[in-house]
């Protein structure tokens, strides 16, 4: 099994929108284990809107109602999170995971995002903004990703290029810069597939 993690410098940056033309383009499953903030709606039926079939999305591990950091969420909510339930699910084929906000951010008060990735083991792909502040955010992501031991596959950036923010970001961090979805208006199957399929090289996921 093939997994690709994919993980963000902050929340909002499009991790979600880029799971969605990834799983797509490989024909991969996606799961999001934890998902905060179901009262604003899941990543899971984004990604079906987005052009995944919906058998091909796995049930969260935990589905938690406030919009906030997985760990509190669950306090809110009176769940446990117990790590154990958090095991890479066994599927036929590749596999793309998405995170929850940033690397550092606590699935519970005693683990962060970035543990568990270390725990899984799996490539992970940064999304990055173009927009201004992404070299330090993206320099401090990797940094804490490396120290904790997990394989960085490369930064997909979202958003409209910044040609020397992105250069920078991969020749100080030494990551491959594995290229960019630009802001889609219309965002449809249709418009995510066509811009994945122009913007990134499908052999770097494989
Ligand atoms: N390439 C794009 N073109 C148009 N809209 C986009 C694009 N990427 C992201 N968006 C929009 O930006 C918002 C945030 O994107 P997304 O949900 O993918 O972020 P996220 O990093 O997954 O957030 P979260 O931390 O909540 O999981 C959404 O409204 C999404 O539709
Ligand atoms: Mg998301």
């Amino acid at each position: 099994m093939s997994v690709i993690v994919v993980t963000g410098t902050d929340t909002d940056v499009g991790k979600t929108v880029f799971a969605a033309a990834l799983t797509v383009a490989l024909g991969a499953h996606y799961w999001k284990p934890v998902q905060a903030g179901l009262e604003d709606g899941s990543d899971a039926s984004t990604v079906v809107r987005l052009g995944v079939p919906a058998e091909r999305v796995l049930p969260e591990a935990y589905r938690l109602t406030t919009p906030c950091s997985p760990h509190r969420a669950a306090e809110i909510d009176r769940v446990t999170i117990d790590p154990a339930r958090l095991a890479l699910p066994a599927v036929d084929g590749p596999l793309v995971v998405e995170g929850a906000g940033g690397v550092l951010v606590p699935v519970t008060r005693t683990l962060l995002y970035a543990d568990l990735f270390a725990r899984w083991q799996a490539p992970v792909v940064l999304v990055a903004r173009t927009a201004l502040g992404t070299i330090n955010h993206s320099l401090l992501s990797i940094e804490a990703l490396r120290t904790r031991g997990v394989p960085i596959l490369g930064v997909a950036f979202s958003g409209e290029a910044v040609e020397d923010s992105e250069a920078t970001i991969a020749a100080i961090a030494g990551v491959r810069r594995l290229g960019r979805l630009p802001r889609l208006d219309p965002l449809t199957p249709e418009t995510l597939a066509t811009a994945f399929a122009a913007n990134f090289r499908l052999e770097d996921f494989r």
